[in-house]
């Protein structure tokens, strides 16, 4: 099957070397193995939206490596509307270029351009989010999903003093109440991140440790559409104001993701919890290590959050469409986890980090991914 994908590859770039020398995208490759002169290829890289910081990170970290390996790069960003991200697609596909790196918006919609990416000989690499429903998604590049949403679950009870930090039993009982938040239904990861949690937070709540006062247990009753942090503040805001309105306090919130741990900050700040955790608000936990949220740990306002190293990621991006230009098949570590619907994706898994108040400096600072005055600032 693979072989058959790649001399139809082959196919395509000579005859694109033909169709486009006029120059431009498309122009490059071809070469008898399959490989080519990268100053000569140009690599399209569609993410989702520059509203959050994570993706403006993987997208100038993506760009910058392909750079420095010789590649043109059209790097687009389709502000979380999914026609403008088919129409980037679809744009890129038409200049030609050799290569598509895609952050999906929803995992479901790309079908019919990947379709075309297929028919022009273009491989497909998705980015941190898996592209279903399709067998036109050649590798995916992405973190341990599961494993994520696990390491979440672990801080939240790390923070309700249930745990300790090495995973072991802290003792405490409670009850306490725990609100959940999932992402957006439409983003194959949510579904992952909320798999991992709730394995990991369903013995305490079948032993009575944890109390889900709401009943909101189902993912598609704590969904957030395209992760947003206004969606997840009023949500907070009506348990706020119905499940809690008889004064019994919420002691934590699973959230999957940054933005919308600062919503769901912001709802509770605002009914009177307190500015900060010793104040009176519940463990929150997030996902992305944005720096707005850093500074809220570093603050003692929010408790923790994942750290998912954007660099890393664009390096294995870059690592596989390498592989691919060179007619080669990228490395892949789990060629199980990932079914689209249609195939399995052959993936490769990143691992990630808890990020607590007190490793900061040695995840974050000393790693350069944030500098202390960035953490003080709160600003990028
Ligand atoms: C997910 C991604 C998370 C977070 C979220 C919201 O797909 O894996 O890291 O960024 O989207 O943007």
């Amino acid at each position: 099957m693979k072989s058959i994908r790649f001399v139809a590859l082959g196919g395509a770039l000579a005859l694109g070397l033909t169709a486009c020398s006029g120059g431009g995208a498309g122009s490059g490759g071809g070469g008898e193995d399959g490989g080519g002169d990268p100053a000569d290829m140009t690599i399209g890289v569609a993410m989702p939206t520059e509203t959050s910081e994570r993706w403006i990170a993987d997208g100038n970290a993506v760009k910058s490596q392909l750079e420095e390996a010789g590649y043109s790069v059209d790097l687009q960003y389709a502000a979380d509307d999914i026609p403008t991200q088919s129409q980037q697609i679809d744009q890129m596909i038409t200049k030609g270029v050799d290569l598509l790196i895609v952050a999906s918006i929803d995992g479901t919609a790309l079908a019919n351009q990947l379709q075309a990416a297929a028919d022009a000989g273009i491989p497909v690499i998705a980015y941190d989010r898996l592209i279903n429903g399709t067998e036109n998604v050649d590798f995916y590049v992405t973190f341990d999903n599961y494993n994520v949403g696990v390491q979440q679950a672990t801080s939240l009870l790390v923070g309700l003093g249930i745990l300790n930090e090495d995973g072991s039993e802290a003792g405490a009982t409670g009850p306490f109440n725990v609100e959940l938040f999932a992402g957006s239904l439409d983003d194959n990861n949510a579904h992952f991140f909320y798999q991992g949690a709730m394995d990991t937070l369903q013995p305490y709540i079948d032993n009575g440790t944890i109390v889900v006062k709401s009943g909101q247990t189902g993912i598609e009753q704590v969904a957030t559409l395209r992760w947003l942090q206004e969606t997840a503040q009023k949500r907070m805001e009506d348990l706020l104001t119905s499940t809690y309105s008889d004064g019994t306090k919420v002691n934590g919130v699973l959230s999957p993701y940054d933005g919308i741990s600062r919503g769901i900050i912001t709802a509770l700040q605002n009914a009177g919890y307190g500015d900060s955790i010793e104040a009176g608000l519940p463990i929150v936990t997030g996902q992305d290590a944005e720096i707005a949220s850093v500074k809220l740990i570093n603050d003692g306002v929010q408790y923790s959050t994942i750290f998912k190293d954007t660099r890393k990621l664009a390096e294995q991006a870059v690592t596989s469409a390498e592989a691919f230009l060179e007619g080669d098949e990228p490395e892949a570590n789990n060629t199980e986890d990932y079914d689209n619907g249609v195939k399995v994706v052959p993936s490769f898994l990143l691992e990630s980090d808890i990020v607590y108040a007190d490793n900061i400096q040695s995840l974050l600072i000393d790693s350069g991914y944030w500098t202390e005055e960035q953490v003080a600032s709160g600003q990028a």
